[in-house]
């Protein structure tokens, strides 16, 4: 066969046909250079097993069930669909000291139960570790530390271990022999990954992979990335407090729907398994522009408060959007100041999501809406309601999904009353205690809360 030979650029991993000065894609100078098609790392679309295989029909193939194993933090688990799979490669992402070194040493405990577990530093020492670990109180017998970069070396450390379970902390500090370029670049990131993910196909190791995020909320780059693993997990939270969220960008074995919430103490990370009690905890009572709604959050009902602020605008009015997608609170705005008597297109309003939670259920459409009518007018929404449904362009309010489970779970944080989609009523078998207050329009809502 003809030896064929592909250019790619070594700042992003761009693939061009023939040589030029500078890389199309990233605009990097003198970057490019030639490397045979077979070889690793310029290809990444390469087949995951290195044996040449014939076709087989779909009916001979065995199924093989995919085999689950929990990391022993059961809201991880429920973000990875069930607990971990065996020869899964996952990315764990998240910005620099959110604590992504701090849950994967963690979860080592537990997986030390069963499997002898690789713990791969390229970022702290072997003492800095070993001085986490007393402090998260971990004994395992069966963990092994080793500071590494080489993917090469800890590859061939992990063939003589053979471990079940390998960690990398941090993918942007590995470099493997395959690329020239600078570690942390993308064509060295995507290098690394690839030998990671061969290895982890090959051997039945499940791979947890740290990737720090950069500003712009991207690992490394591109998300070349993404591709190539088989989860990718984001963990975010704000710096201030000590509240962190995992959520699921790719899953190829659940949703991607699921959350996990966590506090962040002394010793290390807690589950939260009811984080609405925690949203509502410093919920104020008889102030006006705060309201609550309840949020699906994959399978799980969140409570969530909401505030809203209209101030009179001293030039062009302006909008602060935190926790919501910023065209869909404009889009409300602008329903409240067409099809209500609220007129507030000339205000600064300003809307925030209480706890860091991001919000895209469109259940809490109504209550986005309610808090800001509630700031205009300085009366404040009863603190034993909340508001769910979602808010049309004519200002009806559609059905919600999954309404029954969100009652339910507003009736056990204390709820006695909820404004609710009118169309829900037909199909809502509810027998619960809380009272439904049904609105089929904006002007309904506003009249049953207000007056
Ligand atoms: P870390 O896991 O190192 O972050 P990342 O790996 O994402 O960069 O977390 C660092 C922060 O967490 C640091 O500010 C200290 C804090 N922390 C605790 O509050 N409690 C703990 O038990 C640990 C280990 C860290
Ligand atoms: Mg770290």
């Amino acid at each position: 066969m003809k030896q064929k030979t592909l250019f790619y650029c070594t700042e992003c991993g761009n693939e061009t046909p023939k040589w030029e000065g500078r890389c199309r894609a990233c605009g990097a100078w003198n970057s490019i250079v030639e490397q045979p098609k077979t070889a690793s790392g310029s290809t990444a679309s390469a087949s995951v097993s290195c044996v040449s295989r014939a076709p087989v029909r779909l009916s001979e193939l065995d199924r093989g069930e995919e085999i689950r194993f929990s990391t022993g933090m059961s809201e991880l688990d429920r973000v990875l669909g069930g607990g971990a799979v065996r020869g899964s490669l996952v990315l764990f992402g998240g910005a620099p000291g959110i604590g992504k070194s701090t849950m994967l040493l963690q979860i080592c405990q537990e997986l030390c139960g069963t499997d002898t577990v690789l713990y791969v530093t390229g970022e702290e020492s072997e003492r800095q570790i070993r001085m986490r670990a007393d402090r998260l109180d971990i004994t395992a017998d069966n963990l092994y530390i080793l500071a590494e970069t080489s993917a090469d070396d800890i590859l061939a450390s992990a063939e003589t271990l053979s471990p079940g379970i390998i960690i990398v902390d941090s993918i942007q500090t590995m470099y493997s022999e395959d690329t020239a370029s600078a570690a942390g670049s993308v064509a060295q990131v995507k290098a690394c990954t690839m030998r990671f993910m061969r290895y982890s196909k090959s051997s039945g190791c499940t791979v947890f992979l740290i990737g720090h995020v950069n500003k712009e909320g991207v690992i490394a780059g591109p998300k070349v990335l993404e591709h190539m693993v088989d989860c990718v997990l984001y963990f975010e939270g704000e710096r201030t407090t000590n509240y962190r969220i995992l959520r699921a960008a790719k899953n190829r074995f659940g949703s991607t729907n699921e959350i996990g919430v966590f506090e962040m103490l002394d010793d290390g990370l807690h589950g939260i398994s009811n984080p609405s009690a925690l949203l509502l905890a410093e919920r104020p009572v008889n102030a006006p522009g705060t309201c609550v709604t309840c949020v699906m959050e994959g399978s799980r009902p969140i409570l969530a408060e909401i505030q809203g602020l209209a101030a009179a605008a001293s030039g062009n009015p302006r909008r602060t959007v935190n926790g919501f997608d910023y065209t869909r609170a404009n889009m409300m705005i602008a329903i409240l100041d067409k099809r209500t008597a609220y007129k507030v297109s000339s205000n600064d309003i300003f809307i925030n999501v209480i706890g860091g939670l991001t919000i895209e259920d469109p259940g809490a459409d109504l209550a986005m809406i309610l808090c800001v009518a509630s700031g205009m007018n300085g009366k404040p929404i009863p603190s034993d309601l909340l508001a769910i449904g979602e808010v049309g362009l004519t200002g009806e309010i559609r059905s919600a999904s999954h309404l029954e489970q969100r009652l339910r779970e507003a009736e056990k944080l204390g709820f006695k009353r909820c404004v609710v989609p009118k169309a829900n009523m037909k199909k809502l078998r509810m027998t619960g205690e809380i009272e439904l207050i049904p609105a089929s329009n904006l002007f309904e809502a506003l009249r049953s809360v207000f007056s």
